[in-house]
């Protein structure tokens, strides 16, 4: 198959999270089983350095409210054909991908899609290459599957994966206008959203199928705890909606080649991850104590991740003898309180602002478990890197983290991991001191460290059931 995977960010260049490494991982998994992927992001600055030696496939002149981009062929990456649109003025500028200062996401993400959608139709201006599916991922894709409808692409259909219905790329109302968003779509049976233009919620609308990162959260979304206000268009279109789990990248989450790491190990050796564990504590300055029970924490500093419930136990948690590694950026009260519970707490407490992906591996191989215990969570992958790395997730049961955790006191054969289901401190506490009982005795915590590290996440299986969806919507077109 021809797929064009349209994503707003993409590893190693350029990663907010989890659709970072997602958009890395299954496009060269789908071109590993024998398709011809071509990924569409747009030229940051981190992809300057490719743009310089990039060859241009085709222009498109500045038309409407856009500026004029180009697209450009950067190479083909472990399998992978990466293209980029080349706006300077929209893309090449400092920051996070999404970081709105001028106020002019709608029309930068707008033109990304618009660009995606014409690429698949008649009059592509690069009409070398016509895909027949148009994958894509998350708000500053949404408007490409509603283009589509708009451009002859007779024969293309479109998917459109959902990672975090949280963020909705919702812009006023008047932005319709630039971005040529024709009157009859300006109800709520199309992109508006509570009087505002909602990019996912066309994506929602528009695509031929939808896809969640977890079969839990495809449940969830339909609900209205999880929904976001797209519980009702979401059931509306459940027969259109399934939830594929996201995989591990083995060869980047992989702690026998881990370069990052003070010393790889694997299941047959886990003893040495105490070299790893010891190598941790030095570079933060926790105490060198082998015997403590060392919790690590990577994640975006939100209320998604329930690093507030981590605050509330911190104190109960240290007082039992627990040290705590946390990398993450994010909302600044949280920043600013993991900072203080450090400087409170040396040798006990460490609390890294900002993003370092080698420190987000050093902490997955050197902690003893890892916290995640999110109020919702689309897929996750902390967890499963976490399970590879034999180091055991504490996780709420939700989303993909229900999916891929199994508690060790619930199916003790089964164990791979801690849960527990409300949302506050005192289950994560009470599920924490379980997780102590357990590290107490040697021989149980070792056994379910094995287990952990036996579960496959491989991403082939997951390739495999995207294709499937892609076969049968072009199957059902005829
Ligand atoms: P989400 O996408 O919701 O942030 P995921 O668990 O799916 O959550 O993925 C998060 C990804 O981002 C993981 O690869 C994680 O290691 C990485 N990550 C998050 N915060 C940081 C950080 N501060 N430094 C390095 N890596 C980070
Ligand atoms: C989102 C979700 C996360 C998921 C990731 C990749 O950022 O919050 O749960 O793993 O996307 O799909």
């Amino acid at each position: 198959l021809k797929i064009l995977f349209v994503t707003p960010e993409c590893a190693p260049w350029v990663k907010t999270g989890g659709l970072g490494d997602v958009s890395s991982a299954l496009p060269q998994a789908l071109a590993a089983l024998g398709h011809d992927v071509k990924l569409l992001m747009p030229a940051y600055p981190a992809l300057q350095p490719l743009v310089a030696r990039a060859g241009e496939l085709a222009v498109r002149p500045a038309r409407d409210r856009w500026p004029a981009a180009r697209l450009l062929d950067a190479g083909r990456h472990r399998g992978v054909d990466l293209l980029l649109v080349d706006c300077p003025p929209l893309y090449d500028r400092p920051g996070g991908p999404y970081d709105d200062p001028q106020g002019d996401n709608a029309l930068r993400f707008g033109l990304f899609c618009r660009l995606a959608a014409e690429l698949c139709s008649d009059a592509s201006p690069w009409p070398a290459w016509r895909p027949e599916v148009l994958h894509c991922n998350d708000w500053p894709t949404g408007l490409a599957p509603a283009y589509l409808r708009r451009v002859d692409a007779s024969g293309v259909r479109s998917v459109m994966t959902l990672h975090n219905l949280a963020f909705q790329g919702v812009f006023p109302l008047h932005h319709a206008g630039d971005l040529q968003l024709p009157g009859e779509w300006l109800v709520p049976e199309g992109v508006e959203y509570w009087g505002q233009i909602s990019f996912l919620k066309a994506g929602v609308h528009f695509a031929d199928a939808i896809t969640a990162v977890s079969p839990t959260y495809a449940v969830e979304i339909q609900q209205a705890e999880h929904g976001f206000g797209f519980d009702g268009i979401l059931r509306s279109r459940a027969g259109r909606l399934c939830g594929i789990l996201n995989g591990v990248d083995d060869t980047v989450w992989n702690p026998a080649t881990d370069p990052h790491l003070a010393q790889p190990y694997d299941r047959s050796r886990l003893a040495l991850k105490a070299a790893n564990k010891a190598a941790l504590q030095q570079r933060l300055g926790l105490r060198p104590d082998p015997q403590a029970l060392l919790f690590g924490m990577v994640s975006r500093l939100t209320h998604q991740k329930g690093v507030d419930l981590v605050l509330e136990v911190l104190p109960w948690l240290l007082s039992q003898g627990a040290q705590l590694a946390v990398l993450g950026q994010g909302d600044a009260e949280f920043e600013q309180r993991l900072r203080a519970s450090a400087a409170q707490s040396p040798g006990q407490v460490s609390a890294t602002i900002g993003f370092d992906e080698s420190l987000a591996h050093q902490i997955e191989a050197g902690a003893d478990a890892y916290l995640m215990p999110s109020r919702f969570e689309p897929c996750g992958l902390n967890q499963m890197y976490s399970l590879a790395y034999g180091t055991l997730p504490v996780v709420r049961r939700t989303g993909g983290l229900a999916d891929t955790v199994v508690d060790a006191d619930a199916a003790p054969d089964q164990g791979t991991g801690f849960s527990f289901d409300e949302a506050s401190g005192a289950a994560l506490q009470a599920t924490l001191q379980r997780a102590f009982e357990a590290f107490r005795s040697a021989g149980r915590w070792r056994a379910l460290q094995e287990r952990a590290m036996e579960q496959r996440f491989g991403w082939k299986e997951r390739a495999q059931q995207y294709v499937d969806v892609y076969r049968e919507l072009l199957a059902a077109q005829g």
